[in-house]
């Protein structure tokens, strides 16, 4: 298997040449909150931070590419919603070329919108996608404020939140994920 290191020259090498560094800037930002988070919450952080490194992998992938390394069963889901082509593409590049650790293929796969019973990494990527230091939004900077005080589960609920009211703004019907992940850190925050 290749190195971490090896594995974040290759993630900065493919941006550079895809013009997209600012992507390479984020997902440095993700790996270094979810490398702090890890500590914190007892997860392997070698694991954690390569999750992050190919968790937008494929962000900026030809379609033919993409459609490539798709499984069938994706396809029309990816279809409705195509946030998701780039989180399902990067986690079969994973399994295909990287490794075959199931929670590491899981958390890239579920980064955009989580899921229910999710792991704890898969919990960490899906938050240090939405609070890491370079997103500047009001929401993202409050959120960020939630996780650091320790309340983890509250952030998830509030970054969950803040997504699908950005969605109904624009008119963009939310995943049916993201309403049933909203309800369950609801649910997790009263106890
Ligand atoms: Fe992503
Ligand atoms: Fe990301």
């Amino acid at each position: 298997m290749l190195s971490l290191g090896k594995i974040k020259k290759m993630v900065k090498h493919k941006f550079e040449e895809q013009n997209h560094l600012d992507r390479y800037t984020h997902t440095i930002g993700v790996a270094k909150m979810a490398k702090y988070l890890a500590k914190k919450y007892g997860v392997n952080p070698k694991k954690a931070v390569l999750a992050t490194y190919l968790h937008d992998f494929c962000k900026y992938d030809s379609n033919e590419v993409i459609e490539e390394l798709l499984q069938e069963k994706d396809k029309a889901e990816c279809k409705k919603f195509p946030v998701l082509y780039h989180s399902y593409a990067s986690a079969e590049y994973y399994r295909k070329y990287i490794g075959a650790d199931e929670e590491i293929y899981q958390a890239i796969r579920n980064h955009v919108f989580g899921r229910l019973h999710m792991s704890r990494l898969e919990e960490i990527l899906v938050i240090s996608d939405y609070t890491e230091e370079n997103r500047t939004y009001p929401s993202c900077i409050s959120c960020r404020e939630i996780l650091l005080s320790g309340k983890f589960n509250l952030a998830i609920y509030e970054s969950t939140r803040c997504t699908i009211e950005f969605l109904k703004k624009k008119d963009i019907v939310p995943h049916p994920l993201q309403l049933e992940v909203l309800k369950y850190y609801e649910g997790l925050c009263e106890k």
